[in-house]
């Protein structure tokens, strides 16, 4: 057993979180260069927290230029075992109105220009993405919010585009007919990275918008994301604090075996 540590990635409006007490700013290298903002380490009750805002504090950062192996692996240094990331998102249903917290089991991922693998031409390996979210921790954020009288369902598939520009109407049409929950454009790769670095992963989806495809609301713009994040960085701010006070000092050993990840995926042959 392994002594937990949370590592949380704030995304867009999420720039620091409240109630981080004995903070620590580290600043480092990592062989796939700069994570996207210095990591910031401390704890929450008697949790261990590290803290790492993913567009840079300020918004600097597109998603596409974010160095994702950079961020997992900073955070896989700094001894994290589980990630809680918090992403901004559109929906493609109905009652996932805005303001409305989605803990998705599922990625689709259509970005096309980002780092993607740890691995690659001398040392191969296939990790499995079938169970992308670990069920634990995924449970443990749903019982936060429930603690806190929070929205939030569980369940459903989170559509990664590439961006930066939001998606056609054409586009959006296609994501709702293939049954796709919500969309955004940063969880992958984060997620297939936290799995090769066996970091138990999960996806707290902010919903902001309803995409272009609703005939009943404006189509998508920055405004509206940004007042729906401001609206509801409160609400993240307490499940994040509570969930953060509630975590268990040791790792729970993940069921899927997200943190274990690497044991059957290498394949190039260990040198004789
Ligand atoms: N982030 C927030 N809303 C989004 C949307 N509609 N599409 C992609 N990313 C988003």
């Amino acid at each position: 057993m392994s002594a937990a540590v949370v590592g949380i990635i704030g995304g867009s409006g999420v720039y620091d979180l409240p109630g981080l007490e004995d903070v620590r700013e580290l600043t480092f290298e990592t062989p796939w260069g700069e994570p996207s903002d210095p990591l910031r380490l401390g704890r929450i009750g008697e949790t261990k927290v590290v803290f790492l805002a993913r567009h840079g504090r300020g918004h600097r950062l597109s998603p596409s230029s974010i160095n994702y192996r950079a961020n997992i692996d900073a955070l896989k240094r700094a001894g994290v075992t589980d990630i809680v990331s918090v992403s901004a998102c559109g929906s493609f249903k109905e009652d996932l109105y805005p303001g409305l917290f989605l803990l998705v089991d599922q990625f689709v991922d259509r970005t096309f220009a980002r780092r993607s693998s740890f691995f690659g031409d001398g040392c191969v390996a296939h990790v499995s993405m079938a169970h992308p979210v670990a069920p634990l921790l995924r449970g443990r954020i749903a019982a936060a919010a429930a603690a806190e009288d929070i929205p939030c369902v569980t369940g459903g598939t989170y559509v990664c585009m590439e961006g930066p520009q939001f998606s056609s109407l054409a586009e959006s049409q296609m994501y709702r007919s293939a049954g796709f929950d919500v969309i955004g454009m940063t969880a992958m790769p984060e997620a297939k990275l936290a799995r090769e670095a066996e970091i138990s992963y999960a996806t707290i989806a902010m919903v902001t918008d309803y995409d272009c495809w609703h005939p009943h609301h404006d189509d998508v713009d920055v405004a509206s994301v940004v007042k729906i994040v401001q609206a509801n960085s409160g609400a993240a701010s307490r499940l994040l604090g509570r969930l953060l006070r509630d975590f268990p000092a040791e790792h729970e050993p993940c069921p899927i075996g997200s943190d274990r990840a690497l044991d059957n995926a290498i394949i190039t042959a260990a040198p004789a």
